[in-house]
């Protein structure tokens, strides 16, 4: 069998997927087990650096890889496991610690975005000057510091350090490319760099892998503003359909999302959340979007949100008729199974990596 080239991409284990991440992302790890060895991984490792209940993180890790089964991830053609359950994650992750550096890390945009520190101060410093005339530029630049150094004395280190496990991630399965959306890209950087640092040092042991960067996915915007992405993280439920919302529940929301001024169902650019319906549309119910147009020619807004309720809700019950016909046992057989097939890939890259470190071999 000719082989593919391998591909390697981690999920974190939060809950309430909506129909963004399935248009945007999944889909397309779905489709790219055609022509890659695929190798996903349930990320509770780095799920655990922001606190977690213990039984609520236990029961996500399960949901998540049951949604993504559920969604056509096929467990004969990819590899689909608990990073956990793979220690050799954890101990590439401290080697590539002792290599890479504080400056590396410091750069990472998520690890500030996560602990509440402005990527950029300089905007804001222009506006509290502007805004407060009575404190002179050093007093604001003083008081962002100080609230800034608050707030890494009391950040998490595995925050801090979660793009180095990402790394080892990456670099234990030999695999050419990582698809991620553009805020990993960084990550996927460090890896890079950490892989060259490494087989500089040490000699090949790594290779170097390219971010795959899913620029054709569907970017779906919320329901309640078409101008902001959908997030499972909103203020308002009426800005997501979670894959696990009950069919009926998910009709309504259709029915309340807001919709642009005009009666008419056009594909525009100046009406947005006509445009981010008629692409969900054209999405789940496998109609271009000038077919959609076409559809509702000469028809208005009520009729069209209607069918569209419609090809949600019925997305969603067959979703989740799939969700449900797999056991919690079934999937723990499955990430199980996986485990098994990852750690012998994994094993054999740290045997090389112990080696040319200098650890003294383990009795076998
Ligand atoms: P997140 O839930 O932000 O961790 O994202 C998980 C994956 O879903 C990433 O690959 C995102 O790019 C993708 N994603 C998240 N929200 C959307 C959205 N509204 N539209 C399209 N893709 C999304
Ligand atoms: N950091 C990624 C995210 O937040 C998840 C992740 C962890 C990952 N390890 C990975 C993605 C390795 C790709 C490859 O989405």
């Amino acid at each position: 069998m000719k082989s593919q080239p391998r591909i390697f991409s981690g999920i974190q284990p939060s809950g309430n997927l909506h129909i963004g991440n399935y248009l945007g992302a999944i889909k397309q790890w779905i489709d790219l087990q055609q022509t890659y060895e695929t190798i996903f991984c349930v990320v509770d490792l780095h799920a655990i650096t922001v606190p977690q209940d213990p039984d609520e993180l236990r029961r996500r890790t399960i949901e998540i890889a049951k949604i993504y089964l559920a969604a056509g991830i096929d467990p004969n053609r990819s590899t689909l496991f608990v990073q956990s359950h793979v220690h050799e994650h954890a101990e590439l992750g401290w080697i590539l610690n002792t290599i890479a550096r504080m400056g590396d890390l410091e750069k990472m945009t998520q690890f500030k975005d996560k602990i509440g520190i402005k990527v950029s101060h300089l905007g804001e410093i222009a506006r509290n000057w502007s805004e407060d005339i009575s404190k002179t530029k050093e007093d604001i630049l003083n008081e962002i510091w100080n609230n800034d150094s608050r707030k890494i004395e009391t950040a998490g280190v595995g925050l801090f350090d979660y793009p180095v496990l990402m790394a080892a991630d990456i670099l234990l399965y030999d695999i050419a490319a990582v698809p991620v959306g553009d805020d990993q890209v960084q990550h996927v950087e460090l890896a890079r760099t950490l892989a060259r640092r490494f087989n500089k040092r040490f000699g090949e042991t790594f290779i170097v892998p390219e971010a795959k960067v899913q620029k054709e996915g569907a970017r779906i915007m919320g329901l309640d503003n078409p101008m902001k992405k959908m997030s499972k993280s909103a203020s308002s439920e009426y800005n997501y359909i979670a894959l696990m919302d009950d069919p009926e529940a998910a009709k309504k929301k259709i029915m309340k999302a807001v919709t642009d001024s005009g009666s008419e169902i056009l594909y525009a650019d100046d009406k947005p959340a006509l445009k981010n319906l008629i692409n969900i549309y054209s999405l789940l119910g496998a109609l271009s979007t000038e077919e959609v147009v076409a559809r509702y020619a000469g028809k208005g807004y009520v009729d069209f949100k209607r069918d569209l309720a419609e090809v949600v809700a019925r997305f969603l019950v067959g979703f989740q008729e799939k969700f449900r016909a797999i056991s919690d046992d079934e999937a723990l057989r499955i990430l199980h199974d996986g485990a098994r097939k990852a750690r012998e890939m994994a094993s054999r890259k740290m045997r090389e990596v112990r080696e040319k470190v200098g650890f003294v071999s383990e009795m076998d």
